[in-house]
């Protein structure tokens, strides 16, 4: 069975993702890191974000692999470098937006992403993927919270690897990134037509895991 987790950043989708594949012992892939890895690997090869056809070929050649990690987040590799660390910086996530717009880059990764669906049962997420990596997923949920929500808990994440951040900044930030997310042409961030909307706003962590693996409960 294939769960698809979509939604803007910061609402929750990899910290819920996980833990809901944690529940039911099944593979979690997170999407995101795939075209953070991308992007990590073009700003330290030089290359713009802009440059269409290098960024293509950097992303059909690129070896990304997922491994399990000591607190159950999954540590990601890029060939053999472990690159889990590197990806979240604040240069690769103020650029990810811009180089997952490109159709080449979008290809490789969702081609990859395809395979993975092969495995069984797994939970996905990202921001296209009940639309268009996977939209005959038996489950689909579109997982959303306020912008000043968001940029909260983006803050306090930020916070505990020492990084501080005003409200207002973050949530620029955030808003910038939904733009661009939301209005590129290939594969914008939406919900499908048959997702199930959760606004987690007012909600724990706990009670979005809780929904959500009811959700796939009533499926089963
Ligand atoms: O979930 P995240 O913040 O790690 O995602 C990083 C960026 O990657 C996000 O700004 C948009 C892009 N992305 C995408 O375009 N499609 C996906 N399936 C997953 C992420």
């Amino acid at each position: 069975m294939i769960v698809a987790i979509d939604g803007p950043a910061g609402a929750g989708k990899s910290t819920i993702s996980r833990m809901v594949a944690d529940r039911l012992g099944w593979t979690y892939l997170d999407t995101g890191a795939m075209y953070r890895a991308v992007t990590l690997l073009a700003q330290e090869q030089g290359i713009s974000s802009a440059a269409g056809e290098d960024l293509d070929q950097l992303a059909r050649n690129l070896e990304i692999s997922f491994q399990p990690g000591p607190a159950g987040a999954p540590r990601v590799f890029a060939g053999c470098r472990e690159v889990t660390e590197a990806i979240r910086t604040q240069e690769v996530t103020g650029a990810v937006s811009e180089v997952s717009a490109h159709a080449g880059v979008r290809e490789a990764m969702v081609e990859r992403q395809r395979l993975c669906g092969n495995d069984g049962n797994v939970v996905v997420d990202g921001r296209d993927i009940g639309t268009v990596v996977f939209p005959r997923a038996e489950v689909k949920i579109f997982l959303t919270a306020s912008v000043g929500e968001r940029a909260r808990r983006r803050r306090l994440e930020l916070e505990g690897k020492g990084i501080e951040i005003g409200q207002e900044q973050m949530e620029r930030e955030i808003a910038a990134r939904d733009d661009l997310d939301s209005n590129r042409e290939v594969a914008p961030l939406k919900a499908a037509d048959d997702a199930i909307v959760l606004d987690t706003t007012e909600m724990s962590i706990e009670q979005v895991v809780d929904r959500v693996a009811e959700i796939i409960d009533a499926k089963i």
